[in-house]
């Protein structure tokens, strides 16, 4: 038996490195799995490496923008349609910015606010309903080491983030004992942004792992999948005493 066998999964992102690390390990382990993602191209290379890695993969793919209010009932009616429930719900969509908070220009602050904060309010607002029916029902919340480290220069998302971490607890408040709310709080994971990003400033991968090595106990950075596995964790009926928490994947960066 899979850790979500019979379970139903939406991950919000999901196209993504971290996102798309979940999807996987999520089908893996016998979840029917829903992929939202607003980046097309991507959504498809990663449903069609998912269907060639996994036997047989119950995995939907939709494009939308969370960010969009209106997307949210979308997304929770097309996947009560294709699988007839939602038992997790894995809000991971994020965006970055980094303006000073200084020089923070109100467009940036909507579209941060939006992905970041706002399509979590909505998607967990839409699918609560389901969620509760579930009997069992998990959401997990992807926030960030720096919810509670912040850093020079990356203010609005770190904010965001923060927002996150008090968003999960207070709905953990609401929904017990029939939905558990956590969130994660990863540390420095390598994806492909952070490889384009380190291209576009010139940076090598010298330079770029140097970074991770002195900011965390572990010293280096960490690969999706060990960040979407203590997100199976809290999905799973494993962490059924587990909520309102906030665990930290950081590699030990809070002590540093
Ligand atoms: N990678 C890290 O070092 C790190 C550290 C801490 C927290 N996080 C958080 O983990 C989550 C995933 O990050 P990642 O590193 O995988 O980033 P990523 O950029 O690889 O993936 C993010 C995904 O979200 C999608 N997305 C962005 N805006 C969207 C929107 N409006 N609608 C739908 N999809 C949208 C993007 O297309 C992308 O596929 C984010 O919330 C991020 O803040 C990442």
């Amino acid at each position: 038996m899979g850790r979500l066998e019979g379970k139903v999964a939406i991950v919000t992102g999901g196209a993504g490195g971290i996102g798309s690390a979940t999807g996987r390990l999520f089908c893996e382990e016998g979840a029917r799995i829903v992929l939202v993602d607003r980046d097309a191209d991507q959504m498809h290379s990663v449903l069609a490496e998912m269907r060639s890695a996994v036997p047989n993969p119950e995995v939907l793919g939709i494009v939308a923008d969370v960010g969009e209010e209106s997307f949210a009932k979308r997304i929770v009616d097309d996947t009560l349609g294709a699988f007839g429930a939602i038992d997790v719900l894995v809000n991971n969509a994020g965006i970055r910015s980094y303006e000073p908070l200084a020089d923070a220009k109100a467009e940036t602050w909507h579209a941060i606010l939006s992905v970041n904060l706002l399509s979590y309010a909505y998607l967990t607002r839409e699918a609560l309903p389901a969620l509760r029916r579930s009997g069992r029902g998990s959401i997990v919340n992807v926030s960030s080491t720096h919810a509670f480290n912040p850093r020079a220069g990356m203010g609005q998302y770190d904010v965001t983030k923060a927002g996150i971490v008090s968003m999960t607890r207070t709905l953990a408040f609401e929904e017990a004992p029939h939905v558990r709310v956590n969130a994660i709080c990863p540390g420095a994971t390598f994806t492909t942004f952070h490889k384009r990003r380190a291209e576009a400033l010139s940076r090598s991968q010298e330079e770029v792992d140097r970074e991770a090595a002195t900011t965390c106990l572990l010293r280096r950075w960490a690969d999706p999948r060990e960040i979407a596995y203590p997100i199976l964790w809290l999905a799973s009926d494993e962490a059924s005493y587990v909520t309102a928490s906030a665990l930290m994947a950081d590699g030990g960066r809070l002590v540093i």
